[in-house]
Formats: C-alpha cells, structure tokens, sequence
C-alpha cells in the first residue's frame, strides 16, 4: 500500500473516461496508472506503474511495479516517470536503437508529439544514445524548449510536412524508425519517412483514427510497422527489469529529468485531463493529492 503524493496524467487517462481505452472496466472506476508516494508501511519513498486506481489517497501496487525515487527528484518528477520513460526506452529497444549502429552510421529517428510526455523522455533518452533525432508539434514555442534538451531537428507540422523535411535532410535517405502516436494517414506517412529497413513503432492513435498502411513504401523500403503497449509488457519481468537497470543507472548520473508543464491539484483534475485533450500540455502534467 502507498500513500499517495502525486500523479502522472497519462493520454490513456483522457481515452479512458471517453470510454476508447482497451479494458476498461465498467464505472464506477477510479482512474489512475502512475503515481509516487510512501510505502504505508516502511515509509520508503516509491514511483509506480499500475491500470487503474491511482487517483487516491491510497494505492495498492504489485512490488515487481514500484521503484525507489532518487534522492535527488520531487515527488512531482517521481510521478512523471513510469509511463514516460520506460514507453520511450522500449521503443528505443524494439527498434534496435539501445544497441550502438554499425560502424560509420548514427542511427536516426522520428518522435511524434516530441513536446509531450513520452516525447520529452524519448529526447533525454536519445540524446544518450546518440540518436539524430527529429521531432514534430504544432507549437515552435513548444519545440523551442525541447531544442534546449537536444532535440536536433524540430519540425512544426502546422508550417511544413514533416514528411518533407525529413527527406530533404536526410538526403532522401530516411530515418530508422518512427515513434508513432497519432494513427490514420500518419502511419502511413511515417512508413514513407523510413530508411531501408527501418520500422515505425505504433503506440498510440491520439487522432482517434486507426492507422492506415502504405503498402508500397513498405515493399519499397523493407519497412516493418511494430506495436508496443506497456500495459502489456509491463508484465514481462525480462524486459522491465533490464531496462530498469540502464535507466536507474541514468538516473543515478543525473542524466534524466521528467519534463513538468503542469501540476495541478487533484480538484483540478478536468482542467488537467483538458489540457492533454486539446494537446496544450508541455510534457508531463502531474496531479498533486492533497495529504
Ligand atoms: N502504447 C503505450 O504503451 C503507450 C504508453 C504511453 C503513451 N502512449 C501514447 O502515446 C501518446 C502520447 O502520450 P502522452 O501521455 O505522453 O501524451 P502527450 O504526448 O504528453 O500529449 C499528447 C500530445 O499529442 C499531440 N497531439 C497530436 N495530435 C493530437 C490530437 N489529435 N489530440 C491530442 N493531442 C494530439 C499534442 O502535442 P502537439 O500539439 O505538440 O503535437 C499533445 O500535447 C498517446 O497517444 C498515448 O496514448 C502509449
């Protein structure tokens, strides 16, 4: 049991109460997948990873689920990071990008929603892989400050086809992999954004709109479209604790910093649930309880 102090709001979070998020049990509900707080019993300082129930004074949570918070982070940056950062390493390992390239080469990717959640985390991780990476918003303001965490190519996709861009930079070339949220023509826009080989990874539909497929620049390219849930591999001991491992070592260094935009307190929670709604968030928004 955890005394809860804060919470990560998640995109999965907005799905849920619309009613679109895969297993959902029927209301009443108590939403909530991240949190950080204190063991009830011990007091130890934890984060952690559930489904449901996290928006409350207290939380149960599987113990293979919950990590020390560093000495060093706020219960606000403990609860921004479950979801953000293990999503963001595992698209790094399914795309073979945790591994370094082969001789000569960098490997390059594409993150969507670069401003947001996952997307800040995917550059704090990408920059200590030494990804080139290219990154889209609808907002220059919102790229500015993801620029200043190394973000290398920024791309508004309200001004300029990031399709386009990609490709003039790349020199026709292409990236190595798409980290893709969004769903409906992106899918298939981000196959046509693929290097030889390259692989989009699909977690997300934030469009509402399933993805659509461009079968030839598949064959053209070798191109493979790769899902990946958390919810699902959370429950894989061989792949979280791994990636536990590479990440806390990060951490240990004070190499990974959880992006805040917005905290707010749990009596505000449809301000917060809106904003991620209306894509008005820079990175994480955090519910604080009130205990
Ligand atoms: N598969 C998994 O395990 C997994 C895990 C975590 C998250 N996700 C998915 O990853 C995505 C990002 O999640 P997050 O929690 O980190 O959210 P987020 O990126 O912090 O917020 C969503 C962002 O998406 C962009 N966006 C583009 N089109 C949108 C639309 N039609 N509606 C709303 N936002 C839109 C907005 O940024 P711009 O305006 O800057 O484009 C917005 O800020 C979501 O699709 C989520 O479901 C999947």
């Amino acid at each position: 049991m955890v005394r809860v102090a804060a919470c990560g709001l998640n995109f999965a979070d907005v799905m849920t109460a619309k009613g679109g998020y895969p297993g959902t049990p029927p209301p009443p509900l108590i939403a909530g997948r991240e949190f950080s707080g204190a063991e009830d019993s011990g007091g130890r300082r934890v984060m952690g990873y559930t489904q449901w129930a996290a928006f409350a004074e207290k939380t149960a949570a599987h113990s293979s689920m919950i990590w020390p918070v560093p000495d060093h982070w706020t219960d606000e940056q403990a609860a921004a990071f479950p979801v953000n950062y293990f999503t963001a390493y595992l698209a790094y390992w399914l795309a073979g990008m945790t591994e370094p390239p082969k001789p000569g080469r960098t490997h390059r990717a594409l993150i969507h929603a670069v401003a947001g959640g996952v997307g800040t985390a995917a550059v704090q991780i990408g920059q200590l892989l030494g990804i080139e990476m290219y990154g889209t918003s609808s907002s220059s303001e919102k790229l500015e400050r993801v620029v200043r965490l190394g973000l290398q190519h920024a791309v508004n996709y309200k001004e300029h086809d990031y399709e386009e861009v990609v490709r003039n930079l790349t020199h026709g070339e292409g990236v190595d992999a798409v980290f893709e949220m969004l769903g409906g023509e992106h899918t298939a826009k981000s196959l046509r954004c693929l290097r030889d080989f390259g692989r989009v990874i699909q977690y997300g539909t934030a469009t509402g709109k399933s993805p659509k497929l461009d079968l030839r620049a598949m064959y053209a390219k070798s191109g493979i479209v790769q899902g990946l849930w958390l919810t699902y591999l959370s429950q894989k001991r061989e792949i979280m604790e791994p990636a536990w491992q590479q990440l806390s070592k990060w951490i240990a260094q004070h190499k990974l910093t959880p992006q805040i935009g917005h905290v707010l307190p749990l009596e505000r929670a449809i301000e917060a649930y809106q904003l991620l709604e209306d894509g008005k968030n820079y990175g994480k928004v955090v519910l604080k309880m009130a205990n």
